[in-house]
């Protein structure tokens, strides 16, 4: 006898539906696993023997094969366990078949039947859902963030035989469900606050700027001056998320494993700094079950790197790529899987080993070739895609010892959220959140200037040499200045904040 269950499989960040179908026959007593399952998978068998054994069932003494539809895609990790005990349990007329058709499973067993959550639920239901699945059982633990997506019944168990039950209609379950809108309502806090920083107006100006239209920002300055102090502060000036930028936010973490249990959406925004230790693939993503990197992970937010030049060559190499598409490629022996990542990228640095090269105090003891070694760490590629370079000097006594009262995070935060709600309503028909996604088309036509501005941008190009890629990127941080100031048009002001934030390379890199 023949049964088939649904379940779900990924590629990148999206589901696949899976055919779970087994076959029982007479013959010598085995147990095959076929479809290009992976060690975890074919592991599976005995996580599915024990949990029925232990459930009061009896597995068939017969010969069983499981086949996992279509054959041409690996199968990975251990969700399969639940839809292959049920479809051995239906086969062997254990359970009656009809009623699971209109059923997605996900799920991995520990030998007693317990269910234990799987990572990636959230795709995976979100895959069902398209493809009209009415219900998905999968383990309590990834109820919450399942129940985020309409037009499905998901039921969170807590062990095999509580399926079954239901199945039967003996006991059945409610579908658990999450208001999305409250999980909206709660308003972070944060130990740290813009309004520590004294002085330093300019470079929380660059930040307001970077934050706003989610533009890539370099902080180039000597020891001490506070640029870790001011990056910190960073997430305190996040805009709001969206539902659409939450979903995908939470996609990646439930497919990473990093989301915490009983989590049903991320609302704040992802800021990661991983230490300058990290390897190229932490930082891309892969692995045997491939997982997101970091720069996959600070997605829709802020990825940060401190101290630049400490991290490897390849590592710096490998992020060029993803910063100008917005996606990370990992190729892998049967294809490639993607990644999205655009992240607002922030990264802090010295401009030379002992730190002091540029400063108004301290003397550099650097060599010309010393400074230009260190600085030509990050290339001029790397360097291109970085939208606003500001460079942060040490703090004055007078600003240190100041009562004068400095603005909030909360007073930032909300220009920000002004100017990113003009962006949103802007590009409503166009799939984007901010500025810093313009395509080269779309900036022609949203960052259109007037003769006064392009003679001004003219004049800037020849003196200071800029590249191509730079022509766009000051266009579209411009075009964020002149939301900032409530601008439908880009003035001649908005155009020159965002040439001089190009100026800095000039200084450091030549
Ligand atoms: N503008 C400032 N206002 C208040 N404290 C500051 C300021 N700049 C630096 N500091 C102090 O100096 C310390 C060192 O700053 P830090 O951010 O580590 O510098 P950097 O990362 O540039 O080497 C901070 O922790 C803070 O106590
Ligand atoms: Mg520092």
């Amino acid at each position: 006898m023949i049964a088939r269950v649904k379940s779900c499989g990924l590629s990148g960040l999206d589901g696949y539906i899976v055919d779970v179908e087994v076959d029982i026959s007479m013959g010598l007593p085995a147990f095959d696993i076929v479809g290009l399952p992976d060690t975890a998978v074919r592991e599976s068998k005995e996580r599915v023997r024990a949990a029925m054994k232990n459930s009061s069932f009896a597995p068939p003494v017969k010969r069983i094969t499981v086949n996992l539809a279509p054959a041409d895609k690996k199968k990975e990790g251990p969700s399969y366990d639940l839809p292959i005990t049920l479809a051995i349990l239906a086969a062997s007329e254990q359970i009656k078949a009809q009623n699971l058709g209109d059923y997605m499973f996900l799920g991995e067993l520990s030998l007693d039947g317990q269910l234990r959550p799987v990572s990636g639920a959230l795709p995976m239901v979100i895959c069902a859902a398209q493809n009209g699945v009415k219900n998905v059982v999968l383990p309590r633990g990834n109820a919450d963030e399942a129940a985020v997506v309409g037009g499905i019944n998901v039921f969170g168990a807590d062990n095999l035989y509580q399926i079954i039950k239901h199945l039967r209609g003996d006991e059945p379950m409610t579908p658990n469900t999450v208001d999305v809108a409250s999980l909206f309502n709660v308003r972070s806090s944060y130990l740290v606050d813009f309004a520590d920083v004294k002085g330093q107006q300019n470079v929380k100006r660059a930040m307001e700027v970077a934050v706003a239209g989610g533009h890539n920002i370099i902080m180039i300055g000597s020891p001490g001056s506070g640029k870790s102090m001011l990056a910190q502060r960073l997430p305190t000036i996040l805009p709001d998320l969206t539902f659409d930028e939450a979903l995908e936010v939470t996609k990646i973490h439930s497919i990473a494993g990093t989301l915490p249990e009983h989590t049903s959406l991320l609302t704040t925004r992802p800021f990661r700094s991983p230490h300058h230790s990290i390897s190229a693939p932490g930082l891309a993503g892969g692995g045997t079950i491939p997982r997101p990197g970091e720069l996959s992970l600070a997605h829709n937010g802020v990825l940060f790197l401190d101290e630049l030049p400490e991290f490897g060559r390849d590592v710096l190499e490998v992020m060029r790529q993803p910063l100008e598409d917005g996606v990370v490629t990992i190729s892998r022996v049967n294809g490639t899987i993607t990644y999205p990542s655009r992240a607002m990228f922030a990264a802090s640095m010295n401009p030379c080993r002992c730190g002091y090269y540029g400063d108004s105090v301290r003397e550099c003891t650097c060599t010309p070739p010393q400074i230009s070694k260190y600085v030509g760490k990050i290339s001029g590629p790397l360097l291109d895609r970085i939208d606003i370079h500001v460079e942060v000097a040490s703090v004055k006594y007078g600003d240190l010892e100041s009562a004068e009262k400095t603005e909030t995070s909360a007073e930032i935060k909300e220009r920000v959220n002004k100017a990113r709600q003009i962006q949103l309503e802007r590009y409503k028909n166009d799939g984007l959140f901010c500025n810093a996604q313009l395509s080269s088309s779309a900036i022609r036509k949203y960052c259109a200037l007037s003769a006064e501005e392009k003679a001004l941008l003219r004049a800037a190009f020849d003196n200071l040499g800029l590249s191509a890629r730079a022509h766009d990127r000051i266009l579209k941080v411009a075009r964020t200045v002149a939301d900032l100031d409530g601008s439908e048009r880009i003035h001649t002001a908005h155009l020159a904040e965002a040439i001089q934030y190009r100026s800095l390379d000039r200084k450091y890199w030549q």
